[in-house]
């Protein structure tokens, strides 16, 4: 597997581990309206949008512009991405308004569950088409470009 790809598949399984925890934590607030499960959520969302969450949309968005240049015709999707890339710290901040509100338990689960789902979908797009579609079609000079234009982050798994 190219290394970049493989580093960014590496932070999904670690998110997917997160939202998977967040999800079970949603579930147990939305049965015993206890604030520890609340906070634990919010816990939880912040170690998912940690400082290499930018980095890491930045790097794919790189892939994203490559394979644009590439002249493949792209599945739909992959065009999405870029939308999904700009939405997150917007989403980011409407969850952490959440936190401070008086919603409803149930109301808060539920937009807490739309992230989750919206998050996985993201996730899914990524690494069933666009991911395996770099593979196929960047051209080792523009993995060069790749390589020049990308950003480490704290948790670095690519080397040389
Ligand atoms: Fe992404």
């Amino acid at each position: 597997m190219n290394k970049y790809i493989e580093e960014l598949r590496h932070y999904h399984s670690r998110n997917s581990k997160l939202l998977d925890q967040l999800s079970d934590t949603v579930k147990r607030y939305q049965n015993s309206k206890d604030k520890n499960h609340k906070t634990r959520m919010f816990d939880i969302v912040r170690q998912i949008h940690d400082i290499d969450e930018p980095v890491h949309h930045a790097n794919e968005e790189i892939i994203r512009e490559e394979l644009i240049q590439a002249n493949v015709h792209l599945h739909p999707s992959i065009q999405m991405l870029q939308r999904d890339h700009e939405g997150f710290a917007r989403i980011v901040h409407r969850l952490f308004d959440l936190e401070k509100s008086r919603l409803p338990a149930v109301q808060i689960c539920e937009h807490i569950q739309n992230y989750i789902t919206n998050y996985f979908d993201h996730m899914d797009c990524e690494e069933n088409f666009f991911f395996p579609m770099a593979e196929k079609h960047l051209s080792d000079v523009q993995w060069t470009h790749v390589a020049q234009k990308w950003h480490v982050t704290a948790t670095r798994q690519v080397s040389g």
